[in-house]
């Protein structure tokens, strides 16, 4: 690793775009062999900047770093480590409009939602920071006379935080500040299409005062640093939110080491309407759901269900409001639907089309690429409903992730209960009702890890378990009651104070 580096996330200014660094050890660095990936506008194609492409060699520094900071990190006290998310928090709300509209060029959400997604980390850090002064362990009598008997939570190590582009900046803040206020010390990759979101993030934390090393980034690709990380011997767990086909290689990858990981790997989440709905109210919550971020949440709805008597109004209703959505640049204020996240990510939802009319599905409207004016030059897909879907279907069964649609007819509130979880992703879901019988059903029978009543699928508070059920993960949940259950070791301790041999489960 090169000692060049700079003081700011800017490495150099050039005529195009600015050179970014990396954060190794405190220093703002370019990666060793000066190699870099270009980032774009997904809107327009506009240059934002170029960042290091890193590989084994500043996985090994960041490591290295993290590893030498939790010598310390661990032993500075929870509540001096919440001191700093305190600020981490102040910060991110000062500099929230800043962000945000870096955050709308580089992943394309409309800026109130780029505002949320910042938001979403404000609120972590001054929850997480509050946890300082908690982090609750267990005290517990003890079996023998004079003995006392108690669980502590203990930091695990360095930690790797692998993130998606969706949520470039609350999902890099759940998890680096739990890891980091339970005392553990990090190394962030963040996705290759959101690495300004994070490096401004890590900025943050620098600014905050967190000591050099606790935090790292290291941008660059999955294979060349996101795996070399989650095999790093000196990793001990790993947060990973991505696809389910990603997930599945880390996993398998960490296990031959015996590691911890965290795995949020999306959903197929579905909107239950039944026929004495607030059908007002249940079209809000669909349109937000679905066409909110484009549909490219691992919480979006891409499945109506709807009870036989309100599926001809509610497509009705759906297809007229879709028809509204204006599409365009996030940061102008009448978008309502930004791009998807780049070209590849466009095709793959065009592609779910011609899936859909084989499977024998029908387009009720939109279904292509939009590309009229100014669209032409972004990633941009028309907000689509398909009609007649059965739940078999492939549209109805695999995530798109995407702005699209499905609207399945049923019968009965156990008939939807039963389309809901029929499907391999248990993330999220939701019921439209006004039966409050039903409504208590549905919670106890909705296999999801998070349920909504009278409300859409998406906007989980970060005070509560984020997570779910099947190929959604593999049983841990993040923010947070969730968090800390990940990102610490129980430690059990005994302290005899008889002043004698006493032997459990012998003597009594
Ligand atoms: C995600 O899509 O991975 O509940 C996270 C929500 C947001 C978080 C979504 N608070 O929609």
């Amino acid at each position: 690793m090169q000692t060049q580096h700079a003081e700011t996330l800017v490495l150099h200014e050039a005529d195009d775009a600015p050179h970014y660094g990396n954060l190794i050890d405190g220093k703002w660095t370019p990666a060793s062999d000066e190699r870099e990936s270009e980032n774009h506008d997904p809107a327009n194609g506009e240059l934002i900047g170029y960042f290091p492409r890193s590989g084994q060699t500043e996985v090994d520094a960041a490591v290295a770093a993290a590893k030498r900071a939790f010598a310390l990190w661990r032993l500075t006290p929870a509540p001096k480590r919440g001191e700093i998310l305190f600020r981490v928090g102040q910060l991110l709300a000062e500099r929230k409009e800043e962000i945000a509209r870096i955050l709308t060029r580089e992943m394309g959400k409309v800026l109130v939602e780029a505002r949320g997604d910042v938001q979403e980390g404000v609120d972590m850090a001054f929850y997480m920071a509050g946890e300082g002064r908690r982090l609750f362990g267990a005290v517990t009598p003890s079996e023998l006379p004079n003995k006392a008997a108690m669980g502590v939570r203990e930091p695990l190590g360095v930690v790797a935080c692998v993130t998606p582009w969706n949520f470039p900046v609350a999902i890099p803040s759940w998890k680096t500040m739990a890891a980091l206020i339970s005392g553990n010390t990090v190394v962030l990759k963040p996705a290759t299409d959101t690495p300004l979101s994070a490096l401004k993030l890590a900025e943050v934390y620098a600014d905050a005062g967190l000591p050099p090393g606790a935090l790292n980034v290291v941008c660059g690709t999955g294979s060349e640093v996101g795996m070399p990380l989650v095999e790093h011997p000196d990793v001990v767990g790993v947060s990973f939110t991505g696809s389910n086909e990603v997930g599945r290689a880390v996993n398998v990858a960490a296990a031959a080491q015996l590691k911890r990981v965290t795995l949020e790997l999306g959903g197929k989440n579905a909107i239950l309407v039944l026929d004495d709905a607030d059908l007002d109210l249940a079209v809000e919550g669909i349109l937000w759901s679905a066409f909110g971020t484009a549909g490219q949440r691992c919480t979006a709805c891409s499945r109506v269900i709807v009870q036989r008597g309100a599926r001809a109004e509610l497509e009705r209703r759906l297809v007229e409001r879709i028809a509204g959505l204006r599409l365009g640049h996030g940061l102008d204020d009448t978008t309502d639907v930004g791009p998807l996240i780049n070209a590849s990510q466009a095709e793959r939802v065009h592609s779910y089309m011609a899936v859909a009319r084989s499977d024998g599905a029908t387009i009720a409207i939109g279904g292509e690429p939009a590309r009229d004016g100014t669209l032409a030059r972004g990633n941009f897909y028309q907000p689509t409903l398909l009609t007649e879907v059965k739940p078999g279907m492939r549209v109805a069964q695999e995530e798109i992730f995407g702005p699209v649609l499905s609207l399945i007819e049923v019968e009965s509130l156990e008939e939807a209960i039963a389309v809901n979880n029929g499907v391999a992703y248990g993330l999220s879901s939701a019921i439209f009702t006004q039966n409050v019988n039903a409504a208590q059903v549905a919670m106890r029978d909705l296999a999801t890890g998070i349920v909504y009543i009278n409300a859409g699928t998406i906007g989980a508070e970060i005070q509560l378990p984020f997570g779910g059920v099947r190929g959604t993960g593999n049983g841990h949940r993040e923010a947070g009651l969730g968090a800390l259950e990940f990102f610490t070791e129980w430690k059990a301790i005994y302290i005899d104070y008889s002043g004698k041999l006493q032997r459990a489960q012998i003597d009594s």
